[in-house]
């Protein structure tokens, strides 16, 4: 592997997940790859499962880290052409991520996106800036529309966890104050595409994905519909693709419940506020993955950097 931008960089998804599931159990097995190499991790937002479960996974496999939280430990960059840089911007992409490159044996790069220019958040400018001007891989730690190590870590946990060859996953929309990305909804339901599993996605009229991500995914409005027979329940919330950014409903009968959850598995990425996305109940209860997801994500980002230490 070359790189982490998104899925469609994976090879082939289900021997993917299954080495992250034999990483798990022979984690330091690996040591030896890493061994005088360095992950960089920029950080243009902030994290707590990314910044900690990527830098374990760097040091399972013998790497050193270098943590750089961009807005306020460094320079303004600046990513436009041609640009007179006599504002805010004190340094072009161009020279950083060529700098960085020389520190660094892999680049990993969180930066979400602005919520009010869908254009520029499509074009996924940051990350492919430095795609564009770094000369070592870069690991994706969530972008404007696209979450993928994330991603990776829910096939593992639904993998793991399911009590059946083809469990039932719906991917539910809740409510939350403030306008959230679209980038955790994206790339789950792009993965869930990649596995043997019935998904459906539930969430009020308006709040379309992407149809290009989305594609012939069967979307319900109706959550108690969509919920029958579910083994596996992701709840996210996400701003308005359509009226990019706004919040359109703040409907707390979308909130989960035991009552809605019924047998079901409950999983969210965290953070996840209490008894607005879902009650305390359901986050207290067996049913719950949350912890489990984010012990995961040290084995999904472990996978990929392993098959890029071994691209090296
Ligand atoms: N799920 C997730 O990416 O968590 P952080 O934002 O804390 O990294």
């Amino acid at each position: 592997m070359k790189q982490f931008i998104d899925l469609e960089d994976i090879p082939n998804v289900n021997e993917l997940i299954k080495e992250a599931i034999c990483l798990k159990k022979e984690s330091l097995e690996y040591q030896y790859l890493g061994k005088n190499k360095t992950l960089g991790l920029l950080f243009f937002n902030s994290s707590l499962r990314t910044r900690l479960s990527t830098q374990k996974a760097a040091q399972l496999l013998g790497m050193e880290t270098m943590i750089l939280n961009i807005n306020s430990d460094s320079w303004g960059l600046e990513f436009e052409d041609g640009t007179v840089m006599n504002a805010k911007t004190a340094e072009h992409v161009k020279e950083a991520a060529a700098v960085i490159s020389q520190y660094v044996d892999i680049m990993a790069i969180r930066a979400f996106p602005t919520l009010n220019d869908k254009e520029k958040d499509e074009k996924e400018q940051v990350i492919r800036s430095f795609q564009q001007y770094a000369t070592v891989p870069i690991v994706n730690m969530e972008s404007a529309t696209a979450h993928p190590l994330q991603a990776l870590a829910d096939a593992i946990t639904i993998t793991e966890q399911k009590q059946k060859p083809r469990p039932k996953v719906v991917l539910s929309w809740a409510p939350h104050p403030r306008a959230l990305p679209h980038a955790v909804p994206n790339s789950f339901a792009k993965m869930m595409q990649l596995l043997d599993v019935d998904f459906v996605i539930t969430h009020p009229k308006g709040y379309e994905l992407n149809p290009e991500i989305t594609k012939d995914t069967p979307i319900e409005y109706d959550q108690e519909k969509a919920l029958v027979d579910a083994d596996f329940v992701y709840v996210k919330n996400w701003s308005s693709y359509i009226n990019y950014g706004e919040i359109e409903c703040t409907d707390e009968k979308w909130m989960m419940t035991s009552e809605k959850l019924g047998e079901a598995k409950f999983m969210h990425c965290l953070p996840v506020r209490r008894n607005v996305i879902v009650s305390d109940e359901v986050l207290d209860s067996e049913q719950s993955l949350v912890i489990e997801q984010a012990n995961n994500r040290t084995f999904s980002a472990q996978v990929i950097l392993k098959n890029i230490l071994e691209s090296l």
